[in-house]
């Protein structure tokens, strides 16, 4: 362990530091402003509901809460409605069987094979709430495209006749309708469309879910044709088992989204850690020293921490010498990288990326290249040190 590692630590113990829960307890008390209004929704749901509006480091944005709607709310909101579930992949998955447990009337659309077969396995019946695509898009009054993005593009003819006036149309990402010009997904202007994106992968919005917890997520309405589509929107993300939801539109939630897994999520991480990797091993490091310093490290002490209490308290809790270092190398690594997020933010936004993953998802072979490029990655000296490193990791003794 490095020593300003170290140094945090021993802040840690000495010091009382407010937890990740502690600290959005005092933000929540600091910063929540109740803006109550009574729900619309008659007979059981007269209680008085809040929308939130939070400061956000002075923006005030507005965030609404899964305690706002319980259980039996979302029941009423939707009694008269079949929730129809297309695709049964991890976000399928995850949404369909929280809105189960949830007690609304949903069912799956699918074609045969792994996803079918995995749904069945699941408790779906066939003919009774497990149907082919396109007859759970006739049977549904919601239409919650959880198809893969290139499928939503493929299918999207066969699945448009059944988006009858009075329906809705949901997705978890903006990508089909806002680059419609590559993917050919036009809604018809009759119904609504709304969006509910988790953040975060489908297993981890079950898994939250069963742990009585909801994972964030953004709301957005695209067409409001009844008039109470973003109301719906709400319920359907809390019906999904999301816990808190954010306010975005349908261009910004997929423009960060692609941005941000091409960026400090994924791509950049990766390019940052090889990079600093390759450099130590070339330096005469050991491959055990090089991976500890430059990922080990990262993942098991200073990013929890930053998690918790962001990076101003780390470069305040390190060693003098620790935060010398990173004030002074922040600034080059700023400088070098921000053009690359600039020109990568710019392909993103005007479609290149998009066409991209299209062109590439969608080309018959695609899953054979694409696991030559993911084994050049598991097969870097880097991530195969990583292996042996973590069976050394305390909790695996
Ligand atoms: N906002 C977020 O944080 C977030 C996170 C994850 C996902 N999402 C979004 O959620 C949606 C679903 O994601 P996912 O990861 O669950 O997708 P996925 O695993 O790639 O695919 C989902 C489903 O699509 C089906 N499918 C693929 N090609 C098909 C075809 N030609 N015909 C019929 N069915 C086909 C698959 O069935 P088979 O098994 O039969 O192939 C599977 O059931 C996407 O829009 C994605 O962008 C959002």
């Amino acid at each position: 362990m490095s020593f300003a590692a170290r140094t945090a630590l021993r802040q840690l113990t000495r010091v009382a530091v407010p937890t990740a829960r502690s600290f959005s307890v005092m933000a929540r008390s600091a910063a929540i402003t109740h803006v109550p209004r009574v729900a619309a929704c008659k007979v059981a749901f007269t209680q008085t509901r809040g929308v939130k509006t939070m400061d956000f480091g002075g923006t005030k944005e507005i965030v609404y809460e899964r305690s706002d709607y319980p259980p039996a709310k979302l029941q009423e909101t939707f009694k008269d409605d079949t929730l129809t579930v297309l695709g049964y992949g991890p976000m399928g998955r995850g949404q369909a069987l929280n809105l189960r447990d949830n007690k609304l009337n949903v069912i799956i659309g699918s074609r045969k094979g792994s996803s079918w077969d995995k749904a069945v396995s699941e408790g779906w019946v066939p003919g009774k709430n497990l149907f082919e695509i396109n007859e759970a898009c006739e049977r549904g009054t919601v239409i919650m495209n959880l198809l893969s993005d290139a499928a939503q593009s493929k299918l999207w003819n066969e699945i448009k006749p059944y988006l009858t006036k009075g329906k809705t149309l949901y997705f978890s990402h903006g990508f089909s309708v806002v680059f419609a010009e590559d993917t050919g997904v036009i809604p018809p202007k009759d119904i609504d469309v709304v969006l509910v994106a988790p953040k975060g992968s489908g297993t981890t919005v079950r898994n939250l879910f069963l742990e009585g917890r909801g994972i964030n997520g953004s709301v957005a309405v695209y067409q409001d044709v009844s008039g109470k589509a973003k109301d719906r929107a709400v319920a359907l993300g809390v019906g999904v088992g999301t816990g808190y939801l954010y306010e975005t539109t349908f261009k910004n939630e997929v423009n960060s989204d692609l941005y941000g897994e091409r960026g400090v999520l994924m791509g950049a991480i990766q390019g940052l850690f090889r990079a600093q990797y390759e450099v130590l091993r070339a330096k005469g490091h050991s491959p055990s020293e090089a991976f500890n310093e430059t990922v080990e490290e990262a993942t098991q002490s200073l990013y929890p921490l930053i998690g918790a209490n962001g990076m101003d308290w780390m470069y305040a809790n390190c060693s003098t010498t620790a935060q010398r270092g990173a004030l002074d190398w922040c600034g080059p690594f700023y400088d070098a990288t921000k053009p690359i997020f600039e020109s990568l933010y710019e392909s993103v936004a005007n479609g290149t990326e998009t066409r991209r993953s299209l062109t590439k998802n969608s080309t018959p072979n695609y899953r054979a290249e694409l696991e030559v490029e993911l084994a050049e990655i598991a097969n870097h000296e880097m991530w195969r040190v990583g292996k042996t490193v973590r069976q050394l990791r305390p909790e695996n003794n």
